[in-house]
């Protein structure tokens, strides 16, 4: 069943190795009979009325919803901003005149992000929530629901929530931009399939990946995840990863803003990760990981292919530019669990975590 590890060692690489399936259901659950985008009419109503979106989040969650609110900017233009849900209380922004909160939650449990809910419920605000959960509390108490439809997760670390996350943001957003006659020249669904392809062969290519570990890791005490826009927000989530179950201190940096204090921490061998799947990109963050080499950093390069250069350690298929954290961070997922593994960690249940926090 769904519960069972099966052949597995371990639910992580289990659902890690979930994931085409995943986008496969999402694809379909999303479609209707002609193949156009579906989504429930009140939601879409909803996001008609909006004039500001405020995605509620925590961890995995969260970084899921900094990708989506790329998705809703660039695609639709409905302004977009994202909160971790447990500052949202006091560092409440300004709010639009009609805006929707949308809380994005694998488990719906999550007590800091039902905190705002109950908040925003009693000012009289609107509320979505794209949860993997049906009849979660964050499901019940908010007007509508999207159900991420990626099976039950139960490794501690979110790995087939966060993809499902990505690509419901990803078709609600293109909703949106269709309701709003926001012309696109992209089929997204189409462009979702390849994403399972190329999410296939890196799962394919997993020896490989734990190659990288080995060359990279195995003794490491602390860790960087370098990137530029979309690529910076994976690195978040890679470096999450990381720590969550390797116990290897790791943080994400935008690369522009290492040299702003951070880089004064890298020294002989520290490992670097850098991601490179945009174009618009490529050369500074290229440049920033020669800033870090030349400081005696063990950089390890991921690219797009076609962005790829001599010495990269891994270069991941082709997919648009848009969607390429959906393929990149399996990389990172991989990475972390073969980290977790040679170090003998229990890779399913992390010391000190819990696979929902429902307190404060
Ligand atoms: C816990 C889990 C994380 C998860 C976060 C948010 O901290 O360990 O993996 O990202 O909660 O959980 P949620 O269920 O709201 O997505």
């Amino acid at each position: 069943s769904d519960t069972e590890l099966g052949t597995y060692p371990h639910y992580m690489i289990k659902e890690i190795n979930e994931q085409p399936q995943v986008m496969r259901k999402i694809i379909k659950e999303y479609q209707d009979d002609n193949g156009d985008l579906k989504i429930d009419k009140n939601i879409i109503k909803q996001l008609n009325e909006a004039d500001r979106l405020y995605i509620i989040a925590a961890g995995t969650s969260y970084h899921a919803g900094l990708i989506g609110k790329e998705y809703f900017e660039k695609w639709a233009g409905v302004p977009t901003e994202v909160h971790v849900a447990s500052e949202f209380v006091y560092n409440t922004p300004l709010l639009s005149e009609n805006p929707l909160f949308i809380f994005i939650s694998q488990s719906g449990e999550t007590a800091d992000s039902r905190a705002v809910l109950v908040d925003i419920k009693e000012k009289g605000y609107k509320s979505l929530t794209i949860t993997n959960v049906p009849g979660s509390t964050l499901s019940r108490e908010a007007d509508e629901t999207l159900i991420l439809h990626a099976g039950p997760e139960i490794a501690v670390a979110s790995t087939k929530a966060y993809v499902a996350q990505i690509a419901v943001l990803a078709i609600t957003a293109a909703v949106t931009a269709r309701e709003l006659n926001k012309v696109s020249d992209m089929n997204l669904m189409s462009e979702l399939a390849k994403v399972t392809t190329a999410i296939t062969s890196v799962i394919e290519d997993a020896d490989k990946i734990e190659e990288i570990v080995k060359s990279y890791l195995e003794t490491a005490r602390n860790t960087f995840f370098i990137g530029r826009a979309m690529d910076y927000y994976v690195g978040l989530e890679g470096a999450l990863k990381l720590k969550e179950i390797s116990y290897i201190q790791a943080e994400g940096f935008a690369g522009g803003e290492l040299k702003h204090g951070t880089i004064a921490l890298i020294e002989e061998g520290t490992p670097v990760f850098a991601l490179s799947t945009q174009e618009k990109v490529d050369l500074n963050i290229r440049s920033n990981a020669q800033e870090v080499k030349a400081r005696g950093a063990n950089v390890c390069v991921v690219a797009m292919e076609g962005l790829e250069q001599e010495g990269d350690a891994y270069v991941i298929p082709r997919v648009d530019d848009m969607l390429t954290p959906l393929v990149s961070v399996v990389v990172y997922q991989l990475i972390s669990y073969y980290a977790a593994l040679h170090r003998g960690n229990d890779v399913d249940k992390p010391r000190n975590l819990a696979k929902s926090v429902t307190v404060e």
